[in-house]
């Protein structure tokens, strides 16, 4: 158990991704001594865009390889002299892991897999530090709970895990993964499971890109099913404050929730974008008159929520940003772009 540890040289996995740029961004500015050293394959959901204001940040280097690549991870552990691994790269599309699962079992399961066994092997077998002086921590989504109905308690850390698509599947792997290597081994991790993230630089594939672009394009909105989903929408710098907070001063071993409380159907929210739209920038006719329902997903889980309050009541975090603020600062993004 720990508390107050004080990351010094952090490998941050997926870092040219949609959350992990946010993330090195935020502790690069909050934390002045860190160094930061972002691995990533810079897949077709990566961009070294999302980071380009650090690029000459001599706090900060980038590396692209892949997180199954064990020579490379082992590496860079010894080269930097890493202490604190903060692990987001994944393959993060459910859509994806339906018509293509293998690359998510690779990337998901086995390169979390290679990540834990090199700190394993770096910080335990070689150095011999103790849980005080390194940190292992994995993000992971409120999916790998399954889905609620309507009248359901939100999800708490105790939920029990039920992954209904090949991605939720590869993510709760990989925590168990985790999971075990704190009990085996005794690395010292931390965990958090975060519902739906939205904000600026998210991949056009995700559902709030894909509204706002539609509507600034012009093209029909489509909507999955009837539209009847329900989600909590976390705004990313929420979530970076999150992890901050989780690193420096969670318990080892412990996992915590992180979301927005704020669920809404899937075509409230679309409606809601549309209106915002509306007053924003208006088009020649309301947005809302470019919605198309379409195929519903496979297996798609009808409802997420999740119970934060292990976090604010133990860590004393809680989000900050309304949807509307999050909504409108990440509208004016697409807008710049
Ligand atoms: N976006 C969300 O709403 C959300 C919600 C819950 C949990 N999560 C989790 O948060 C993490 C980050 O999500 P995101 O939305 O930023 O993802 P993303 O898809 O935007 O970014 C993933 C990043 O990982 C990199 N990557 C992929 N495979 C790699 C490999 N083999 N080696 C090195 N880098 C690789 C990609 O190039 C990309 O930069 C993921 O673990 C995801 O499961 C995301």
């Amino acid at each position: 158990m720990t508390m107050n540890y004080s990351p010094r040289k952090m490998l941050v996995t997926g870092g040219a991704g949609f959350i992990g740029s946010h993330f090195i961004l935020y502790m690069l500015e909050k934390h002045t001594e860190l160094e930061i050293i972002n691995l990533d394959l810079l897949t077709y959901a990566g961009s070294l865009d999302n980071v380009a204001d650090i690029t000459a940040d001599k706090r900060y280097h980038f590396v692209e390889g892949d997180i199954c690549d064990a020579n490379l991870v082992k590496q860079m552990l010894v080269e930097f002299n890493i202490d604190t691994i903060v692990h987001f790269a994944a393959e993060s599309h459910v859509d994806r892991s339906i018509s293509g699962p293998a690359q998510f079992i690779q990337t998901n399961i086995v390169g979390t897999f290679t990540l834990l066994e090199a700190a394993r092997q770096y910080w335990l077998e070689e150095n011999k530090w103790d849980q005080q002086q390194c940190r292992f921590h994995h993000i992971s989504t409120d999916e790998v709970y399954g889905s609620l109905e309507k009248t359901d308690s939100a999800f708490t850390e105790s939920s029990a895990y039920l992954p209904n698509s090949p991605y939720s599947a590869s993510k709760a792997s990989s925590d168990h993964l985790v999971r075990a290597y704190q009990h085996t081994y005794k690395l010292p991790v931390t965990m958090s499971n975060c519902s739906n993230n939205y904000g600026p630089f998210q991949h056009p594939e995700k559902l709030i890109p894909t509204i706002i672009n539609a509507c600034l394009q012009n093209k029909a909105i489509p909507v999955y099913g009837d539209g009847s989903n329900i989600r909590d929408w976390l705004f990313v710098k929420d979530h970076c404050a999150a992890l901050d907070r989780i690193i420096c001063q969670g318990l080892l071993g412990e996992s915590y929730n992180v979301g927005g409380d704020q669920e809404l159907a899937n075509i409230e929210l679309v409606k809601l974008i549309c209106q915002m739209l509306d007053d924003i920038q208006p088009g020649s006719q309301p947005y809302a008159t470019l919605i198309e329902f379409v195929t519903d997903r496979a297996g798609h889980d009808w409802r997420y929520a999740i119970d934060s309050n292990k976090l604010q009541t133990e860590l004393d975090w809680t989000a900050t940003t309304t949807l509307h603020d999050g909504l409108l600062e990440t509208i004016k993004f697409y807008l710049k772009d």
